[in-house]
């Protein structure tokens, strides 16, 4: 078996955290024995710099070619006065876009030995394991019209969903939960949005064809608060693209680092693959950053894309190993925490790669006999 993975790093700490993940990928295809081809395309900034766009044509024809789309981040200080539609950002939209995935995946879990890494009390957040699908082509993002008429002072974006981008990502959500602990929470502003009623009444119809899963409804306000009260009540939490792009960075909170949040995009031509992180232009190149979203992200490629779960298992247990054992980079990083080893970019990476021979080792070992 062959994976054609095209690798678009981008900006900032995506090429150095997009490393670590190849490395991890390639070795457990080796242990393994499948094969991956990965061809490196630019994206965001480096793509304007080089080509003039931050999507070359020739990015996205790579992209359309392959099993699956591993992206590191986009962005960059030196385009903040740009418009949107010049940004880097503007490159992985397109990119979003074309691939057609319109389920994100963000998966936030409290990792026990990370327990005193979150601000929220331990008792707050142990056990919490939430699964964010974040509806990805739609709403803000995506709604015409959309303007900027600096003569008239008037900006204008569009929160438009039709019932059938709800229908597709609804059922994806409840599909999941019934995989999970079965419970799904739909989140809207159904109160002031007529978008958010039909967004409402669609997951209602949706739900029907569930009967085994449970289904209740939040306003997102309150739901940013309940997912920092009571964190472990959620399970899978549905919702629109700029909803679930707050809630999911707000829910970083319970892990203890943004930078360990891993996203996959399903449902499209290509499945896209994602850490939830920035480029962090101002730790890039310093060895600070957090490879394990990347890592993670990883994992998440195997299960969607090639449905290797065994072996994404694997790439799971192993980043909890090494956090266990007490292995950091700078932003996990805390004062008066015994035991705790501070490592760089690719340390971590290394370590993961290590614990992973491990657990493939004796999973063949075990087999053997
Ligand atoms: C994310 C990011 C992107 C988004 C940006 C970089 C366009 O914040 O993936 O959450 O807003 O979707
Ligand atoms: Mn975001």
């Amino acid at each position: 078996m062959k994976i054609k993975v095209t690798i678009v790093a981008g900006d900032g700490i995506g090429p150095e955290v997009t490393r670590e993940a190849v490395h991890i990928l390639e070795s457990v295809g080796q242990l393994n024995g499948y094969k991956f081809q990965f061809t490196e395309m630019p994206i965001g900034g480096v793509a304007i710099r080089q080509h003039g766009s931050p999507l070359p044509t020739t990015t996205l024809d790579a992209a359309l070619d392959s099993d699956a789309v591993l992206l590191g981040a986009v962005g960059g200080n030196e385009f903040n006065s740009l418009p949107p539609d010049k940004r880097p950002e503007a490159g992985l939209l397109q990119l979003r876009h074309a691939l057609g995935g319109f389920a994100n995946l963000r998966p936030s879990v409290a990792y026990a030995s990370l327990s005193n890494n979150s601000p929220l009390r331990p008792e707050v957040t142990d056990g919490a394991d939430i699964l964010f699908v974040r509806e990805l082509l739609g709403g803000l993002y995506f709604g015409e019209p959309r303007s900027w008429d600096r003569e008239t002072g008037v900006g204008l974006n569009t929160m438009r969903y039709t019932r059938d981008e709800v229908v597709r990502v609804a059922r994806i959500a409840f599909e999941l939960a019934q995989k999970r602990r079965k419970k799904v929470t739909s989140v809207d502003k159904a109160n002031v949005l007529e978008v958010s009623q039909l967004w409402r009444a669609t997951v209602i119809d949706v739900a029907a064809e569930y009967p085994d899963v449970a289904l209740e409804h939040q306003y997102v306000d309150a739901c940013a608060m309940h997912l920092m009260n009571t964190p472990r009540n959620f399970d899978v939490v549905v919702t629109e693209n700029l909803f679930g792009d707050i809630l999911s960075d707000e829910a970083a909170v319970i892990t203890g680092s943004l930078g360990m949040l891993p996203s996959a995009t399903i449902g499209g031509k290509v499945n896209l693959y994602e850490p939830v992180h920035g480029s962090a232009p101002d730790i890039a190149g310093t060895g600070k950053a957090n490879p394990l979203g990347a890592i993670l992200t990883a994992a998440m490629l195997l299960r969607h894309t090639a449905n290797l779960e065994q072996d994404a298992l694997a790439i799971e247990t192993a980043v909890q190993r090494v956090l266990t054992r007490g292995y950091r980079t700078a932003d996990l990083a805390r004062t008066n925490q015994p035991g705790q080893q501070i490592v760089t970019t690719q340390e971590m990476g290394r370590l993961v790669f290590e614990v992973l021979n491990e657990i493939i080792d004796r999973r063949q070992a075990m087999h053997a006999v």
